[in-house]
């Protein structure tokens, strides 16, 4: 395929510079997300010439290690690319271990003893970036702690910033006051909440593709969408994560986040400028104008599943019941679809159905934009393969966007079959070995919260999902498991649509 962009393009565009000068203090550095997600990240921006040359890393976690036994580890979670080079070589040399124990108060007096040192040796100006990827129930307790210790104070132009990684409470009311206990210590502007789907590529693409592009806009609202379609799908179970996967369930780990960031990029007005508060007052008046689902439409609305044992990628997989960490007797479910309303001039009429699970057929992420037919059918006599006008936008695996439309088959006779013009990134830009967070840890180092959510974004979202987890929760499912692992999820999905007269988009 053709590229309209060339090498040539993209290296005249201006390169970014280095994050500001801190200590970046890792919270929970033992743990899954620092060992996948943060350090491969925090490399790759190392390689990127994107980490300030007055930089340094204090990994704070529960286990005994020295400063070099951290060294070894942090490297052990790097892919082979990279080791023994330089660059590896030189971000080593940065890192640093402190233990401690998250719960104890003495730990923060230490720890601002230690990072006086790192701050006078790499002349950080006392600028701290606090990532706290620990279990959830510490996030409280360590703000506070920060607060009480002085550590999260900022004067004399320096900064201190707290990362806070999702869970972010289990429903509003807990939700909420976990704000109220963080915005008694910090500013709105020194907290920066985590949702690793603004760190996707595509994701953040939404914003380009429809702001940026003068074309879509006068077609995206209800008197040319007929409806919206969001599917996250997973081929994964609920790995080594059945103990915290148990206590929340589908709903609460993906819906009130992750799904909700796709649908307030996909529904949100135009910002009136690119700055932080202008892009996430919208999405946040957005997600306050979706309608929330009173009983009888949880009952209508919502579906929930579990899945059994099945066969996903040509391997046979347990049920979810008997993963481990995970009770016999579990009712948690692993799959939801919904569909929900939004009471706004753009969007009133135009239902946005959702689903989410785990152990489906393939994994898959994407927005359908599924537009309405002609108001005339034209060519009704011919014989045509059923198409429509279709906007997919690709997350994930693949990344890209693909437009669907009716074109003639050639040949004698009439007739008209769907045909596809689409757009992959790899194809354009080429592959890239992202974890998605460096965007974000770059963000926070100069100050830009912009793909980070703001209390009253949390807080909507939860307030979207809390009516289903009450009735949910009266009343349990009688059947589960209700699909097979390695399908679309339960029967009711499909026919949450097709009462409506529609149907999932067919996924390949
Ligand atoms: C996490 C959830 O936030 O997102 C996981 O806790 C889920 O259960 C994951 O698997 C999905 O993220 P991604 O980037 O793989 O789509």
């Amino acid at each position: 395929m053709a590229s309209a962009l060339t090498q040539a393009d993209l290296s005249q565009s201006p390169l970014p510079k280095a994050g500001a000068r801190c200590v970046l203090v890792l919270l929970g550095a033992s743990g899954d997300l620092t060992k996948r997600k943060l350090v491969p990240a925090l490399f790759n921006l190392a390689k990127a010439n994107l980490l300030p040359d007055n930089f340094a890393i204090l990994g704070v976690a529960f286990d005994e290690l020295s400063v070099e036994q951290f060294r070894e580890r942090v490297t052990s979670f790097l892919q082979s690319d990279g080791k023994g080079s330089d660059a590896l070589e030189s971000f080593k040399q940065r890192l640093y271990y402190q233990r401690a124990d998250f719960g104890d108060s003495a730990m923060y007096p230490a720890l601002q003893k230690r990072l006086g040192e790192l701050d006078q040796q790499y002349n950080t100006e006392g600028n701290y970036l606090f990532y706290l990827a620990t279990a959830p129930k510490f996030f409280g307790q360590i703000v506070q702690q920060l607060g009480q210790s002085q550590l999260s104070k900022q004067e004399n132009g320096r900064w201190r910033r707290v990362v806070i990684e999702k869970p972010f409470g289990h429903d509003l009311e807990s939700a909420r006051s976990l704000n109220r206990q963080i915005k008694a210590v910090l500013a709105e502007n020194q907290i920066y909440r985590i949702d690793h789907y603004l760190g996707k590529e595509t994701v953040q693409n939404i914003l380009v593709f429809r702001f940026d592009n003068a074309i879509f806009e006068p077609i995206w609202n209800r008197r040319y969408i007929d409806h919206v379609q969001i599917t996250n799908a997973e081929t994964v179970g609920v790995e080594q994560r059945g103990g915290y996967f148990d206590t929340a369930g589908t709903l609460r780990d993906m819906v009130p986040n992750h799904v909700m960031q796709l649908l307030s990029l996909t529904a949100m007005e135009s910002p009136v400028s690119f700055q932080a508060d202008s892009v996430r007052d919208e999405q946040a008046k957005v997600l306050h104008a979706v309608q929330l689902l009173d009983s009888e439409a949880v009952l209508h609305d919502s579906v929930r599943g579990q899945y059994g044992d099945g066969v996903v990628g040509g391997d046979r997989v347990p049920s979810y019941r008997t993963e481990p960490g995970v009770s016999p007797e579990s009712r948690t479910e692993t799959f939801v679809a919904l569909k929900l309303n939004i009471d706004n001039w753009r969007w009133v009429g135009v239902p946005f159905y959702l689903r989410t699970g785990k152990r489906l057929t393939q994994r898959h992420t994407e927005i359908t934009i599924q537009f309405k037919k002609t108001p005339f059918e034209l060519f009704r006599n011919a014989p045509v393969k059923k198409h429509s006008n279709k906007l997919v936008i690709q997350i994930q695996p693949v990344e890209g966007i693909s437009l669907s439309f009716g074109a003639k088959i050639p040949g004698p006779i009439l007739r008209v079959g769907s045909v596809d013009m689409s757009f992959e990134y790899s194809k354009y830009f080429g592959e890239d070995a992202y974890t998605g967070y460096e965007v974000l840890l770059y963000d926070c180092m100069i100050g830009d919260a912009t793909l980070f959510q703001r209390a009253d974004m949390v807080e909507a979202g939860w307030s979207i999902v809390d009516p289903m987890l009450d009735i949910w929760t009266a009343l349990p499912p009688r059947k589960f498991p209700n699909y097979s692992a390695g399908s679309w999820g339960p029967k009711e999905s499909d026919e949450l649509l097709q009462r409506d007269g529609r149907e999932w988009r067919t996924i390949e």
